[in-house]
């Protein structure tokens, strides 16, 4: 038998311990929990700006988003009970997406393409002990700088647990394919972007272009809507590596049936659903989500334009590989879509 050195009999031991204890914990979170009211995670209540005397109509408003919030919490469970079958235990490695707040006790998984910019640039200012105080003041090169907010993969498994335990835990997701369409935008259509062009475009194009010319073979930069669908359906893609985090589904960075989220916030109603996350979170009024110049949901109806040219085989194909957030989200099938 192999004699283990004492440095790696103790890493082991803990490695296994650590793995209990997710495991324990995952079990205890798989249990449909009855609502808000009651089960395992008061902390909510706790939390509910509801508890706290707001007038009359602050109040009204208040019980409203309460309750649109809470029946999206339902359905995301009932949608996770019908459509997930086999339970997998989370190692640390899967939550990578999770920022912590150990201030406020927040975790939020963010996801690239839906506000995650703006929301890491409030995290910053409120894990920053005061030395930021405006979000809009954080240049957006430096909130994704790994290594200014801390992730929940950095902390020991019973760390991790205590955390997921007693933190609001809050998402935001957008509607499946405007956020693909507008990773596809952002990723390669803008010339600034060499370094997805040269990462994903040569690739995308050698793979998917009959007779590439030898310049967009070098430069990555013309990769069409058609090449990008192709890539992502493409069984090879995956088995290669992992999807990139801007195309990546939500159901994966973020794992919503496995972490129970108190709070899933929209894109679609980025404004109210951000309000209500800082509530929830006893920040102090004086910080607001910052909310850009141009609306955000301007650009609503993108993805209905690019898939005209997307035929019914690939949209269904790509249906299928995004399903998952469909369901779990309430986000129905899109109508322009031709999948038969
Ligand atoms: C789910 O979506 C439908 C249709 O858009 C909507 O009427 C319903 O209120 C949504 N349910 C929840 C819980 O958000």
């Amino acid at each position: 038998m192999m004699r283990m050195p004492r440095g790696g009999r103790v890493l082991l031991a803990t490695c296994l311990g650590s793995l209990f204890v997710l495991v324990l914990y995952f079990q205890s979170i798989t249990k449909p929990e009855p609502g808000v009211k009651t089960g395992s995670r008061p902390e909510i209540n706790k939390r509910s700006p509801l508890s706290t005397p707001y007038n009359g109509d602050q109040q009204l408003e208040l019980l409203a988003a309460h309750r649109s919030l809470q029946g999206r919490r339902e359905l995301l469970e009932q949608a996770c009970l019908t459509h997930t079958r086999k339970r997998r235990v989370l190692s640390p490695e899967d939550l990578k997406h999770l920022i912590v707040d150990d201030k406020h006790s927040l975790i939020y998984c963010y996801v690239p393409k839906v506000a995650c910019t703006n929301w890491k640039r409030v995290l910053m200012v409120l894990t920053s002990d005061g030395r930021y105080t405006d979000p809009l003041s954080i240049p957006a090169n430096e909130a994704h700088i790994a290594g200014n907010l801390r992730t929940l993969s950095e902390f020991s498994v019973p760390e991790i647990n205590k955390r997921l335990r007693s933190y609001l835990k809050f998402i935001f997701v957008r509607e499946p394919f405007e956020r693909l369409v507008s990773a596809y935008r952002n990723k390669f259509t803008r010339s600034y972007n060499t370094a997805f062009h040269k990462r994903y475009g040569t690739k995308i194009i050698q793979r998917h272009r009959d007779n590439p010319e030898p310049r967009a073979l070098r430069e990555g930069n013309d990769v069409s809507f058609q090449e990008f669908v192709q890539y992502l359906v493409d069984p090879w893609t995956q088995r290669e590596e992992p999807f990139n985090e801007h195309w990546e589904r939500v159901h994966s960075l973020c794992h919503p049936c496995l972490i129970h989220y108190d709070v899933v916030g929209k894109y679609e109603t980025l404004e109210p659903d951000a309000q209500a996350v800082l509530k929830l979170a006893r920040v102090d009024g004086s910080l607001q989500f910052p909310t850009s110049g141009k609306s955000t949901r301007t650009d609503g109806n993108m993805a209905a334009h690019f898939f005209k040219h997307i035929s019914p085989f690939y949209q269904k194909k790509l249906f299928n590989l995004y399903r998952m957030d469909f369901l779990l989200f309430n986000y129905s099938t899109p109508e322009y879509l031709r999948t038969r």
